[in-house]
């Protein structure tokens, strides 16, 4: 199985996290989105152990909460000691609500208005990550204000590509997050940010792009951080305490991905960090990393109610379930590949080669194109694994659909975590 925390039981059904996924489906009906509760605390621990032991210091990661939001998650990523990054106003609310100390998070973003930067100050948000110079400067005026020195990291574009997919890849100079080290506007930005008593700079931020499966690209990228931290030195005499390498590891999502051990990658990094500071004469940084989809993807799965099988003879099989694109956008964005399975008839040979489709009115509406699945019958629970990262905070209302619960497994059964959209949720900002 491509996930350790599923299996099939004496019934035949797929069991999640020890839970038979068809009693789950009966009891909170369908699509549903779960959330294996010990998987998320256990992939925490496994990276805040591999940084603190490689990193050492204050060195830890932030949990990259686009991938994943609702205030449950925030209490478990309090519980486990990370950080977390926020995109968003309604990110950092979301935190807040939950509880979660602030001043333990970093606001990104490449268009952060007037309004993202004073209710960032006002709800205590420990660093902005600042992505260019006119922003620096509405970060300034809002500080100046308030009489307070805000810390921030810059955002580099340290011109790496990461290759994948186009659409999640960040680093490369032509990209429209942070500033460019090559055109000298990161030496300038800097410059900036040290000469003003508002502001407290304390290092630099990159992020190359998501599902990377090789550790290369982030070698490299923290090759040209290290270098850059020494230009600085020696050019403006300012030595970076932070080094925040952003997020992007890849996880598995079929049985052909490669296998990825996130704790020698960390380790691999940390050589080259170690390495290169030591031959620059910079002092150890603190390392943080973003991880999103690495903490969250495998933790979840969504299931969905068969309702219908189509036959095209000679061309395709389509099986319609009852989601699609509203719950899972990343086929139609990405053709993003996912392993689906018959969860009710789990022990059955996977007969059928078949095109799953969601309900939505286009054709695009699509979870998996070409997968082995078990004979399928309407009625029949079918699972779509690793679907904890980018889908909830993908989701919408396409068809006027309502957003699925999300149930949380742990050790005591389950619970409800969001509950079901209604008609009326559907409804309740129209005047
Ligand atoms: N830090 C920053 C600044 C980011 O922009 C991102 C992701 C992360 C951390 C977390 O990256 P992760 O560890 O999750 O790869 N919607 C796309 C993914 C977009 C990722 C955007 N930034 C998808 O569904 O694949």
């Amino acid at each position: 199985m491509i996930c350790e925390n599923i299996s099939i039981n004496a019934g035949g059904h797929l069991t999640f996290a020890g839970q038979d996924t068809v009693e789950l489906a009966e009891r909170y009906g369908t699509p549903l989105y779960l959330i294996d509760e010990a998987r998320i605390r256990n992939n925490c621990r496994q990276y805040l152990s591999a940084m603190k032991e490689h990193f050492g210091g204050e060195s830890k990661p932030l949990f990259a909460s686009k991938s994943l939001c609702f205030k449950r998650i925030y209490e478990i990523i309090k519980d486990e000691r990370l950080g977390i990054d926020v995109v968003s106003s309604g990110e950092l609310f979301t935190a807040v609500q939950a509880g979660f100390p602030v001043e333990n998070a970093y606001f990104h973003g490449n268009a952060k208005t007037d309004f993202d930067i004073s209710y960032g100050m006002d709800c205590g948000v420990g660093h902005f990550v600042c992505d260019n110079a006119d922003e620096l400067t509405a970060i300034e005026r809002e500080a100046a204000k308030r009489g307070i020195e805000q810390k921030i990291l810059i955002r580099l574009t340290p011109n790496i590509d990461p290759h994948t997919h186009e659409k999640i890849a960040t680093g490369k100079i032509d990209s429209k997050f942070g500033v460019a080290i090559e055109t000298g506007q990161a030496r300038e930005l800097t410059r900036q940010a040290l000469s003003s008593p508002h502001i407290r700079l304390e290092g630099f931020h990159a992020h190359i792009g998501s599902q990377i499966f090789d550790c290369t690209p982030f070698c490299d990228e923290a090759a040209v951080m290290v270098d850059f931290m020494a230009k600085i030195k020696e050019q403006l005499g300012f030595e970076a305490s932070v080094l925040n390498l952003g997020g992007g590891m890849a996880v598995r999502y079929t049985e052909s991905d490669p296998q990825i051990d996130y704790a020698e990658n960390i380790h691999k990094i940390s050589v080259v960090i170690k390495e290169r500071c030591a031959a620059l004469g910079l002092k150890l940084p603190t390392v943080l990393m973003e991880p999103g989809r690495s903490i969250v993807a495998a933790a979840g799965m969504t299931l969905y109610t068969a309702t219908g099988k189509k036959e095209i003879p000679d061309v395709k099989n389509y099986l319609s379930v009852d989601g699609g694109m509203p719950d899972n956008p990343r086929y139609a964005l990405y053709q993003s590949p996912y392993t689906v399975i018959n969860a009710s008839k789990a022990d059955k040979p996977c007969s059928c080669l078949c095109t799953v489709a969601g309900r939505c009115c286009e054709s695009g509406d699509l979870i998996q194109e070409n997968v082995r699945i078990a004979e399928p019958s309407r009625g029949d629970v079918i699972a779509v694994l690793t679907t904890g990262a980018y889908n909830y905070t993908m989701s919408s209302n396409y068809n006027a659909i309502a957003r699925p619960p999300i149930v949380m497994l742990n050790e005591g059964g389950s619970y409800i975590a969001v509950r079901r959209e209604t008609f009326e949720d559907l409804t309740r900002c129209q005047l």
